[in-house]
This record gives C-alpha cells, sequence and structure tokens, in this order.
C-alpha cells in the first residue's frame, strides 16, 4: 500500500506551527502526516472524548497505517492535541480546518455548521499574521465568505490569509495520499498573473507542502471557485464513471452479456481507463453521495441545474443497485424473505475502511431485515458502527458464525477475508450453498466447483 516513498523535511528548519481544526478522518489523518513531514502540530477538536484517545495515541477509527504514525508522532512530541480554541490560537501559524460538511438532512445542500462554529471559534482569537487552510468539501462561493467572515471577526484582520486546499484521500489509503498526494490545489483570494510575484499565501503554502512538492506532486494554484468545484468535480467524475459501469451492468443483465469482460474491453482504452469500473451495488461512503447531491443543491442556487441534471441519474442508476440487488435476492431464495436466513458478508462501504455511513451492504442488510429476513452480518472491522446503526440486526462473531444454516450468502464488501475465503471448506455450513457476489470479486470456478450456486451482478450467465 505504501509503495510511493515519503516525503521527509529535508534540512528545512521547521518554524511553522500547524493546527488542524477537526480530527476526523480528514484533520486526524492530516494532523498526523504533518508532524510526520517534521512539523509541530496540534490537533484541536470540541469533542474531547475524541481528543483524549488521539492524545493517548489511540485513532477512533479504521485507517490502515495511521495507529502507527499518529503513536510515533504522539512519542516524539511533535503532535499534541486539545479542545483549547486560545491555545490553538496562541499555537499555530497556520491553522488548517478539517471539520466535516455532511448533508442537510432537508435539503441535500452540504451542512456547513462545523466550518462556521470553527471559523466564529478561531477568528476572534487571532492576533497576529497566520493563515487559515480550508480542507473541508464546501459549495463553490463557501470560500469567499469565510475570508470575509474571518477577516471581520479577527483582530489581525487582513494579515489573516485565507487558503482554500481541498483534500483528496480516499479512505483506506489515507496515510499515503496524505504524504504522497497525487495532485496539491491551492486556492488563493488573488492569484498571481505569469511573471508576478507570488503572493504570501502561495509563498507559505509552497513552504508547507515542500516535501510533497519535493516528492513529485504537482502544486496547482487558482481561484478560489475553481480550486473548491476541483475537489465537487473530481467526486462527480468518479461517481458517474461509477454508474455508468452499473448501468451497463443494468443492460448486461437483460442481454446476457457480462460487465465484467466489457469493463475489461473498455478500459484497455487509455482514454477510459481501467480504474473505478468495478461494477457492483454501487458506491457509498461519506463523501461521492453527499458530495454529487450537495453540487447538485449547489448548481440549482447557482441557476445552473441543467448543467449537472446528469448527476440525478448517476445517483439514480446507484440507488437502483441496491433495491435491485434486494430484488435478486428474493429471487434467489424463492420469492420471499420470511424464513429465510441471509448471511451478509460486508457492512463498511469499502474494505479497509469501518466506516458505514451509506453503505450499500448495510442498507441491503438492513432492506432485507426489514422485509422480513433473517439476517446475519459480519464484517472485519465494521461490526460496531453496523451495530450502532441497526442495532436490531443479528451480528457474526466470525464468517463461519454467519455461513452456518443460510439459506443464501451475500458478499457486499470486497474484504479479502471473504475474497480469499477457501469455498470448499466452508460449502458444508449454509444450509444452500449459494451465494450472491455483489461486488463480482469472487473467483466463480473455485465456487462451483466446491458446489456453490454463484450469481453476480451484470452478468447473468456467468
Ligand atoms: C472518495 C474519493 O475517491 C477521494 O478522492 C475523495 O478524497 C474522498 O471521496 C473524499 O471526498 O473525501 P472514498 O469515499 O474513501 O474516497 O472512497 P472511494 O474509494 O472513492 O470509493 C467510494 C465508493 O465507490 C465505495 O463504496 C466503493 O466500493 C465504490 N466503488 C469504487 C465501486 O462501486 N466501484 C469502483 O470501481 C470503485
Amino acid at each position: 500500500m505504501h509503495a510511493r516513498p515519503r516525503p521527509r523535511l529535508a534540512g528545512v528548519s521547521a518554524p511553522l506551527r500547524i493546527t488542524v481544526i477537526g480530527t476526523g478522518y480528514l484533520g486526524a489523518t492530516h494532523a498526523a502526516a504533518m508532524a510526520e513531514s517534521g512539523y509541530d502540530v496540534l490537533g484541536v477538536d470540541v469533542d474531547a472524548d475524541k481528543i483524549a484517545a488521539l492524545a493517548r495515541g489511540e485513532v477512533p477509527f479504521y485507517e490502515p497505517g495511521l495507529s502507527e504514525l499518529l503513536e510515533s508522532n504522539v512519542t516524539a512530541g511533535r503532535l499534541r492535541f486539545t479542545t483549547d480554541f486560545a491555545e490553538a490560537a496562541d499555537f499555530g501559524d497556520l491553522h488548517f480546518i478539517g471539520v466535516g460538511t455532511p448533508q442537510h438532512p432537508r435539503t441535500n445542500a452540504a451542512d456547513l455548521s462545523q466550518v462556521e462554529a470553527a471559523i466564529g471559534s478561531l477568528a476572534p482569537l487571532l492576533t497576529r499574521p497566520c493563515t487559515v487552510i480550508g480542507k473541508s468539501t464546501v459549495p463553490v462561493g463557501t470560500a469567499e465568505n469565510v475570508r470575509t467572515r474571518l477577516q471581520a471577526l479577527a483582530p489581525a484582520g487582513a494579515d489573516v490569509d485565507l487558503v482554500w486546499n481541498p483534500e483528496f484521500l480516499r479512505e483506506g489509503f489515507a496515510v499515503a495520499d496524505t504524504l504522497t498526494p497525487d495532485r496539491i490545489v491551492i486556492g488563493v483570494a488573488t492569484p498571481s498573473g505569469p511573471g508576478e510575484p507570488r503572493g504570501r499565501d502561495e509563498e507559505v503554502m509552497r513552504r508547507v507542502y515542500a516535501p510533497m512538492i519535493e516528492w513529485g506532486s504537482p502544486f496547482l494554484v487558482m481561484d478560489y471557485a475553481t480550486s473548491e468545484l476541483v475537489k465537487v468535480a473530481a467526486n462527480s467524475f468518479l461517481a458517474t464513471k461509477i454508474s455508468f459501469i452499473n448501468a451497463m451492468a443494468e443492460v448486461c443483465e437483460a442481454t446476457g452479456a457480462d460487465v465484467t469482460r466489457l469493463a475489461e474491453a473498455i478500459g484497455y482504452d487509455e482514454r477510459i481507463g481501467s480504474k473505478f469500473l468495478r461494477a457492483g451495488i454501487g458506491f457509498g461512503g461519506g463523501c461521492l453521495p453527499k458530495d454529487i447531491r450537495a453540487f447538485m443543491a449547489r448548481a440549482g442556487e447557482l441557476g445552473v441545474s441543467d448543467a449537472l441534471s446528469f448527476l440525478r441519474d448517476v445517483d439514480g442508476i446507484n440507488t437502483r443497485r441496491r433495491t435491485s440487488t434486494v430484488a435478486l435476492a428474493r429471487e434467489l431464495v424463492g420469492g420471499r424473505f420470511v424464513g429465510k436466513r441471509i448471511a451478509v458478508l460486508g457492512a463498511a462501504f469499502k474494505p479497509d475502511s469501518d466506516d458505514v455511513r451509506d453503505s450499500p451492504a448495510l442498507d441491503i442488510a438492513a432492506a432485507i431485515y426489514t422485509a422480513g429476513g433473517d439476517v446475519i452480518v459480519h464484517d472485519p472491522q465494521a461490526m460496531a458502527n453496523a451495530r450502532a446503526a441497526y442495532p436490531k440486526m443479528t451480528y457474526a462473531a466470525d464468517i463461519r458464525e454467519a455461513l452456518t444454516g443460510a439459506d443464501l450468502v451475500l458478499v457486499l464488501t470486497e474484504w479479502p477475508e471473504y475474497t480469499g475465503l477457501d469455498p470448499a471448506t466452508v460449502a458444508a455450513l449454509p444450509t444452500t450453498p449459494s451465494i450472491l457476489d455483489g461486488r463480482n470479486c469472487l473467483d466463480i470456478a473455485r465456487w462451483r466447483a466446491a458446489g456453490w450456486t454463484y450469481r453476480g451482478l451484470g452478468r447473468p450467465n456467468a
């Protein structure tokens, strides 16, 4: 996973002191990565329990490699945590804002209350020149407003710069994506033109990201609006790519074609590329679904709804993956879930994560449970979060327990624990050895040879 070399702050003295406000997936990873790069870092959050855990070197969620990074930097004294904004204001030359922007339950727009609260707490305490750097995913136009409010509230006024610096890390790869990013995007109030001297804000960002730039990450400076759009445009493109292949899966279902072979064949075209063409139960998580909805909501406010109307279809195709998988499962157990035991392998929205936010796997499990199925769920990491979301469903201590007595097994998250399962050794556990592969991730020939009835998605005859 960490194939790319790590940047170091080779020979650069690091007088810059950094705070990271908001210590969720994004903030905790960013804080640890900045400390790993050699800076003195203070993580800030309003959640005292979370801060106490992080201060002990414990990561309150599952992210491969992050515990080690956090622990070593806490131990080395480069990384500390606090709930005190006055301490943060006093400490930091740079303040990264990495708080959440969840989906508003009524409007689908991004809920900016955490960004507003962070600025409201920090700004009145900023008495000396510093740079505030927004990393949260926000609707286009937010940075401009934040800058106005920040400079109005801060005693240091115009000596407080605002930079927007969207984050592209993937859960499961957060450490590598932060230490060696694909690109660094910087939105500034007034980008310098060709030949003009760089602004103070750009200079400071080049300095803070020096290890990453030295490693080879492209560094792109642009205006606020473009930088805000880069983030949502990237996630919209990824969501569109997934929904495109899932739309093809629907056509394959109707024609007897095989979507995995189709994806393989079109993926060889370099203009298309093979990544993000894995058809299955669709995308979920805390980012793609809410980002495309927030983008549509913002486009409506801007009067350009039509430009993004395709995202409604992207979302619709994605939602349909869940309902059609439930329908297929029902068909495979003879038309009714009542009295049937359904083993669900996977609750996290993707492997290497314990995140169940908008998880297609957990959504499908819950729908089958609601329809009367006797559902038993297993996940290598997401059990606690799944149980908290759906306390009434049954959770298995291990894979064997989940499979025992099942009338149908659903693989809904492609954890290596499931893709590497030996179908022969578990074939005798279920009542009926029938498997629905929601991620098209299993070796069909092996499962069939071991006596299982196999069904994938978008490959009815495979
Ligand atoms: C996504 C983006 O990939 C990151 O670049 C971005 O920074 C992040 O959102 C964010 O906005 O913070 P992430 O949510 O961690 O990252 O997950 P992805 O790897 O993008 O996967 C999203 C979903 O798509 C998962 O449910 C995954 O199973 C699904 N997926 C992915 C498919 O169904 N098929 C594919 O081919 C690829």
